[in-house]
């Protein structure tokens, strides 16, 4: 019967991606929902895509952003886990509870100004540092926000930050045209040959995927480009298409011509508006100077994009739930395989990249995979970009060698901490929470994090200070497992609210903590879960119960 229910379910949304897909593959029917005001207007659509108005109801019920009750707010403080950790949000609520009124502030997470904190969301645009104490200027819109920070390379070749190597629409042509000249089995071979690891957390080799991809028979084919960064305390994919919007686009024109597309989407989140006109702006100017749209440069080759705006969940980011997303169905993660590459977008062939993985393909086309390769340590290749928080005295978003000393990054780069940091977590909510000793003795690589039993992913730090609860970070990383849960398996679903609930329990009703049943329960989420986000929280979870055990004891049952 189970079997029975969910082959029914899986039938029914695939169903769905393949209508929504027959219907209107470029726009995007999740582009269509989002927009869409009434029930007068849901109606229509559900018929114009030959399908029921509970569908666009449930996908509509699964985003913050879609929520009446989030839209009625005036303003949005930040509840990320490096402004969490600065201590800022409190102060910036108060701020804007008696601007705005006490009921008309909700919340965000989180908005990429991890540097200086203190963010918040108002009438679209993002503020942090000491905009709040500007609000009356911004609400007359006397104020716009400075958003900078420090970008620089600490390596010998930079692929990334440096500008130089890649930067106006005549190199964007330039190196398009020598693309074109080559054999196509050379390109993904140099790709290879790099050794350029997927930047988005899991570390899949990129050229291998793109050849999976391009292997597949099918006349219709899709790139995604994954710009949901929704990792607390990571600001790389908002730089780079904020700053490095030309490599990234290039990177997808790319692997549109290498494996047979024509259309493109780049997801990006709704948190980012900068990042949305900017990548907006290129993607107009391109189609204007002839490098996307039908018959690109004469080659016969058609390439064009979209971009998709996230609407506030930060599963989005897991592959599958950002093509459910983009087909406008709800974004629950589907069981793989069938991987993307095989059945992606509409069931075609797909390729998925982060942004920082796309940005890299082109820096490679450019310079060449022997200098990206010769960087490293020979399994984790190239430059990787990393971001640091406001408790470094030198926070800012810096691009690295691979296999960098973290003794290095933590000194030299981030100029050391500016507080008493007892861990650092790396990697978003789902990383290892790293004492800074331990962190000292690791490098920057795939390798090194994994044998130390943590992992790299997409290389955010957030620093917890001496003074910050190790148990209340704990809730924080429930709390924010509970809410962002696609709720498609149940350890997941219930487990992250159960651990919420009991250390809730334990602090605010002093109820002690069953080490028994805490351990029962985050064995059962890493077993259990389908995805990342319910298998992944019992690693910080547990790091924090073996670093920081001192601060559990007076809540531990004995
Ligand atoms: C819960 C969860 C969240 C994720 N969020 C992101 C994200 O924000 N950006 C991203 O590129 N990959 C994210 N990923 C990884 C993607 O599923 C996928 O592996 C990646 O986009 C592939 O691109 P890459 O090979 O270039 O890394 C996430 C995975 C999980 C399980
Ligand atoms: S682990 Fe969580 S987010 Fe992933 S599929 Fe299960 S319920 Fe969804």
């Amino acid at each position: 019967m189970a079997y029975h229910v969910n082959f029914l379910g899986n039938n029914m949304s695939r169903n769905l991606s393949l209508l929504s897909g027959k219907r209107d593959d470029k726009n995007s029917l999740f582009g269509k929902i989002v927009s869409s005001p009434t029930q007068n207007s849901d109606n229509k659509l559900a018929h114009e895509y030959n399908v029921g108005v509970s569908t666009i109801h449930s996908t509509k019920s699964f985003y913050d952003f879609l929520d009446e009750g989030f839209k009625s707010k005036k303003a949005y403080a930040c509840t990320g886990s490096a402004c969490l950790c600065r201590g800022t949000q409190d102060s910036v609520v108060d701020k804007l509870r008696e601007k705005f009124g006490t009921g008309s502030v909700g919340e965000m997470v989180c908005l990429g100004r991890c540097y200086e904190n203190s963010a918040f969301h108002y009438n679209g645009n993002n503020y942090s540092g000491d905009d709040i104490d500007k609000l009356d200027k911004i609400v007359s819109d006397k104020h716009t926000t400075s958003n900078t920070y420090t970008m620089k390379s600490y390596s010998d070749v930079s692929f990334i930050v440096e500008e130089e190597i890649f930067s106006s629409y005549d190199d964007f042509k330039e190196l398009l045209l020598s693309c074109f000249s080559e054999d196509k089995a050379n390109l993904i071979t140099k790709l290879k040959d790099s050794g350029l690891r997927g930047r988005g957390g899991a570390g899949f080799p990129t050229g291998m995927k793109w050849e999976f991809c391009q292997t597949q028979e099918a006349n219709t084919k899709y790139v995604v480009c994954n710009a949901d960064e929704g990792d607390p305390g990571a600001f790389s994919d908002r730089y780079l298409l904020e700053h490095q919007t030309l490599k990234v686009l290039f990177g997808m024109v790319i692997c549109g011509y290498l494996i047979g597309s024509k259309q493109g989407f780049v997801y990006i989140r709704g948190e980012y508006p900068e990042s949305i006109s900017k990548t907006n702006d290129a993607l107009e100017k391109l189609r204007n100077l002839g490098l996307l749209g039908e018959n690109i440069l004469g080659t016969g080759f058609d390439f064009d994009m979209n971009v998709v705006m996230g609407q506030g969940a930060y599963i989005c980011g897991e592959e599958t739930a950002l093509i459910a997303s983009i087909e406008g169905r709800r974004a629950e993660v589907d069981v793989r395989p069938p991987f993307p590459t095989v059945e992606g977008l509409y069931k075609k062939p797909t390729v998925v990249n982060n942004v920082e993985s796309l940005a890299a393909v082109a820096a490679i086309f450019k310079l060449g995979a022997e200098p990206f390769k010769n960087i490293g340590n020979g399994q984790s290749t190239g430059t990787k970009l990393i971001s640091l928080d406001g408790h470094f005295n030198n926070p800012g978003l810096y691009e690295v060698d691979m296999s960098s000393k973290m003794d290095f990054i933590i000194d030299e780069v981030g100029g050391g901490f500016n507080d008493d940091i007892k861990a650092v977590q790396v990697g978003g909510p789902l990383g290892g929470i790293v004492p800074v000793d331990v962190l000292r003795s690791l490098t920057l690589d795939f390798e090194s994090f994994d044998a130390g039993g943590f992992l790299l992913g997409h290389a955010g730090f957030v620093c917890i200070p001496s003074s910050f609860s190790a148990v209340e970070y704990a809730k924080h990383l429930f709390a924010f497992t509970a809410h962002e849960s696609c709720g498609k398996c149940f350890p997941c679903r219930l487990g992250s609210t159960r651990g919420n609930e009991m250390l809730v329990a334990a602090t605010d009703k002093g109820e002690k903590l069953s080490r028994e049943l805490i351990e029962d329960l985050l064995q059962t989420m890493e077993a259990g879960s389908l995805c990342a986000l319910g298998g992944g929280l019992p690693l910080p979870i547990k790091n924090l119960l073996e670093y920081c055990a001192d601060e559990f004891k007076p809540i531990m049952e004995n």
